[in-house]
């Protein structure tokens, strides 16, 4: 199966007083139709500025350096005109953010909304787009839709907001979704609902980028899970793999920073010692990774696997249980 989107060699840097700083730095990642992608790590690892880059949208944020390629259906989306990605913007590519009430205008309606893309991309008149967009609001699960769409995104709560967000990336059918931190900022009952929601997009034969800091919680719906650690990729495969028997210290250590929902007493919560800054090591995790030894601080060690892959000198191997 060839993929709908494969990033080559990906580098994203920003000029810094005397320097540049690599937000992303090497990475490949391919993205299938019909499966879904987590993109997990840290706060500041490098997600959301690759996701802004292959929507083109991190040249609006700042000057920016990028190299390496990201093909998508056969178009290099950072060699081609910044004109003809954005043609492809809620049209072939969609994506939603992390604050669905930041990310809707508070002075039109829920309908006004929805149908701005089905009237721009599809060329429906406002009439017609109004019932699609009744319809498209029952199918992401929302109960009374004529009535919503009379409404602000003041008077819905934020996992309905969210799901209006869904609705609209994807009522042209994107062959691409990039979904960033989408379940962040909804409380717990919301979120589950949602990532079901975005599980469903599987049947639509899209492919989906879902990006997140917990990579416990993606575990659901996720096919393929990518663990980035500043800027770099450091592991790659299978969800069942990368859960069960991940290779890489890094992730072992993510999957060990939750707290237990069983047994009764409190516990200390494990985190991850010290903070996620470019050291002097060779191997960007070396000063925070209990298995260091002298070679990860003189060599940078290569992405290898070919199913799974590991940026790793020492690999783990066996399983592991994720806390629950
Ligand atoms: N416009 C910008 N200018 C300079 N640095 C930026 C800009 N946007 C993001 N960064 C930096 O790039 C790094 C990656 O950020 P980001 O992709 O937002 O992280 P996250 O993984 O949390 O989504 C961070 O160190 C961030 O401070
Ligand atoms: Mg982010």
């Amino acid at each position: 199966m060839g993929s709908l989107l494969k990033a080559k060699n990906v580098g994203v840097s920003f000029p810094l007083l005397g320097g540049f700083k690599y937000a992303v730095d090497g990475l490949d990642l391919s993205l299938e139709a019909g499966t879904i992608t987590a993109l997990v790590g840290e706060s500041g690892c490098g997600k959301s500025v690759f996701a802004q880059t292959v929507m083109r949208l991190i040249e609006h944020t700042s000057k920016v350096f990028t190299k390496g390629e990201i093909v998508f259906d056969g178009l290099d989306l950072l060699g081609a005109p910044l004109k003809e990605v954005s043609r492809l913007r809620g049209r072939l590519i969609s994506m939603i953010f992390q604050d669905p009430i930041s990310s809707l205008h508070p002075l039109l309606t829920i309908g006004q909304q929805i149908i701005e893309p089905l009237v721009l991309h599809l060329g429906l008149s406002r009439a017609k787009a109004m019932v699609l967009a009744q319809e498209l609001l029952e199918r992401v699960g929302i109960s009374q839709p004529q009535k919503r769409l009379k409404q602000y995104p003041f008077e819905l709560s934020g996992g309905m907001c969210q799901r209006v967000m869904i609705a609209m990336a994807v009522c042209c059918k994107p062959k691409l979704l990039i979904a960033d931190e989408p379940t962040t900022a909804l409380d717990m009952t919301a979120r589950g609902k949602v990532l079901d929601l975005i599980g469903e997009m599987r049947t639509f034969n899209m492919a989906v980028l879902l990006i997140s800091h917990d990579l416990a919680s993606v575990k659901k719906v996720s096919d393929k899970i990518a663990v980035m650690y500043l800027g770099h990729l450091v592991e790659e495969g299978s969800a069942s793999e990368v859960l069960n028997n991940p290779s890489h210290p890094y992730t072992r250590a993510l999957l060990m920073a939750r707290p237990s929902m069983s047994g009764s007493k409190p516990e200390t919560l494990p985190a991850i010692p010290g903070q996620a800054v470019r050291g002097k090591s060779a191997c960007r995790f070396a000063p925070r990774c209990p298995l260091a030894k002298p070679k990860c601080e003189s060599e940078a060690p290569p992405i290898l696997g070919q199913n799974h892959k590991t940026r790793c000198f020492w690999p783990q191997e066996g399983a592991f249980k994720i806390l629950t």
